[in-house]
């Protein structure tokens, strides 16, 4: 499942992160990339155990705790720890490729731990006028599909399957700067997922319009019951 989330940052959280990244000491991005992602990997990351990458990590994580929509399509069980991205200049671009199966967490709270990577979750902090190209390009296995191409407003985020196959698409004018991470989710299979979360949208939707009526309560419990069956907490 592709989702657009927006308003995951508000204005003084965007602020805020805008103002530390004014002073970022970046670095090569390919530091974090695999082998395969190495080769086609060309833009600049914010080293994972520098001080300003710890604050604006507790940024980004305190706002994805606010967020409800992101909680219910994304049933996090583990976050690994948000990064931040910059593609400028000559650092412009990151080709197809395909995200690490499992990534070990090696700084923080999180340290030691693994995590499997089920959702690749991208977080826009430049308004998308100014830059050109940096769109986020999700290839389908279906080949007569659309495939998506994201940029979004500064303070959304997107959310997508880290099976996919993805890429930057080269920027050309201006810079283009972004947090993303990964996660484990509670709930392994995206069909699943899916499920759950149009049940879940559904659910809430009658809920406005009828109140908590015997059908809601009784369709809530097959939501959780339905949860209770996909969970691997
Ligand atoms: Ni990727």
């Amino acid at each position: 499942m592709l989702l657009h989330i927006p308003q995951v940052l508000d204005a003084e959280a965007l602020a805020k992160t805008r103002s530390l990244l004014a002073s970022a000491p970046w670095g090569d991005g390919r530091v974090t990339a695999g082998t395969q992602s190495a080769q086609v990997k060309n833009n600049e990351q914010l080293p994972e155990d520098h001080p300003l990458t710890l604050q604006l990590q507790q940024i980004v994580m305190d706002a994805l705790a606010a967020n409800l929509l992101f909680f219910t399509a994304a049933l996090p069980k583990k976050i690994f720890p948000p990064l931040f991205n910059r593609y400028a200049g000559a650092t412009n671009a990151f080709g197809n490729h395909v995200d690490n199966a499992v990534r070990l967490a090696r700084f923080g709270e999180m340290r030691g731990k693994r995590v499997r990577t089920d959702i690749s979750c991208t977080l826009f902090l430049t308004e998308p006028d100014s830059y050109d190209g940096g769109e986020l390009v999700i290839e389908s296995p279906e080949p007569a599909l659309d495939r998506p191409r994201v940029k979004l407003p500064a303070g959304d985020l997107v959310l997508y399957p880290s099976s996919s196959v993805h890429r930057v698409e080269p920027v050309t004018r201006g810079a283009r700067l972004a947090s993303f991470f990964w996660l484990e989710s509670m709930v392994r299979r995206d069909d699943q997922r899916r499920l759950l979360y149009e049940l879940d949208m559904q659910i809430l939707a009658l809920r406005e319009t009828h109140g908590d009526t015997e059908t809601i309560v009784a369709l809530t419990g097959t939501y959780h019951n339905l949860l209770r069956m996909w969970t691997d907490t």
